[in-house]
């Protein structure tokens, strides 16, 4: 990479040519790529780039105020919240594979809504270097992408010959919060891949309480930053557990902490066992559906990082 400062200027001198007055929109997760990019094309092109954060319901705890926090004053930035629509469209896929599917469908549908109603041209994408070298090395940089229903959009990838560590580095130049740049990633898809069957409302709501709980401790803790991802995954299995002096038939919650450098394989490092214990004693204590907590030991391979 050029060096931080060089590189934002040539890509925002970049970005005002490719796209001079016309629209452009982003799909802005809060992750550091979406994050980085949305900054830079707004360097570029000023409130012509709109940013839309897509609420799918399977978002953390507080996500969506906590993206709209950050990004409300610094970007032309739209809320849109169509859980309904994702959870409907869910209903009853148990196959990790077909709730992806599913997911990416409806949120290019709902994409393609908002870019037609702001008559956006120029589609910005966070597109970093692993993405497409893993997907057989696609070396097309200025392609098209035909929405479902008609829609056509020009991709403009501002840091996608870019690695993590470079754009973290970038991120700090542009300014962004700390607490964006060392995020822990999380998945597209959200809660949907740490939910093994069915997803259900309520099921949503128990893991997502169980991940607030797991970040909350683990930043408690300090160790966020040596971690790579941690989180809980509410598995199908149910198991019996005693409430007071009766007997109960509740979820088997598992804990997830690996360490890594790009995600294409993963420790479990030795995590605090007071850390450990006080995440199960509180996911226990603070949601009743829960009656077990184990911690997952696995490396990837064989393991993958997420359960579905
Ligand atoms: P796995 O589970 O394959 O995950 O070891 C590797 C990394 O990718 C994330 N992940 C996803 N990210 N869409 C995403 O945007 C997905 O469908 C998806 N599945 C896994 C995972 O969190 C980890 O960082």
């Amino acid at each position: 990479m050029l060096n931080p400062s060089d590189f934002i200027n040539e890509s925002i001198e970049d970005m005002k040519n490719t796209i001079g007055d016309k629209k452009a929109i982003i799909a802005l997760s809060g992750g550091i790529d979406s994050s980085v990019s949305s900054v830079l094309a707004s360097n570029a092109i000023g409130d012509n780039l709109i940013a839309v954060f897509v609420d799918h319901g399977l978002i953390r705890e507080g996500e969506a105020e906590y993206v709209e926090d950050t990004f409300k004053d610094r970007l032309n930035f739209i809320s849109v919240d169509a859980s309904e629509e994702f959870l409907d469209k869910l209903e009853d896929v148990i196959d990790p594979e077909e709730k992806r599917k599913i997911i990416g469908e409806v949120f290019i549908n709902v994409f393609e809504r908002v870019a037609e109603d702001v008559s956006a041209e120029y589609l910005v994408q966070g597109t970093i270097a692993p993405d497409w070298i893993e997907t057989q090395g696609n070396i097309k940089s200025h392609h098209n992408l035909a929405l479902p229903h008609g829609l056509v959009l020009k991709i403009v990838e501002p840091i996608r010959d870019l690695y993590k560590d470079e754009v973290r580095i970038v991120g700090s130049e542009l300014g962004l919060p700390a607490e964006i740049i060392n995020r822990q990633p999380f998945p597209g898809p959200g809660l949907a891949v740490r939910i093994v069957g069915p997803i259900t409302r309520k099921k949503i709501e128990i893991c997502r309480k169980a991940n607030a709980i797991v970040e909350d401790e683990v930043k408690r803790e300090g160790i966020e930053d040596s971690l790579w991802q941690y989180f809980a995954v509410l598995t199908d299995t149910m198991a019996t557990g005693v409430k007071g002096d009766m007997r109960d038939y509740g979820y088997l919650v598992v804990l997830r902490m690996v360490e890594s450098l790009d995600a294409m394989t993963a420790q479990v490092p030795e995590l605090p066992w007071h850390m450990i214990r006080k995440i199960s004693q509180r996911i226990t204590a603070e949601i009743p559906e829960v009656t077990h907590v184990s911690l997952s030991v696995s490396d990837k391979p064989p393991s993958t990082i997420e359960f579905a």
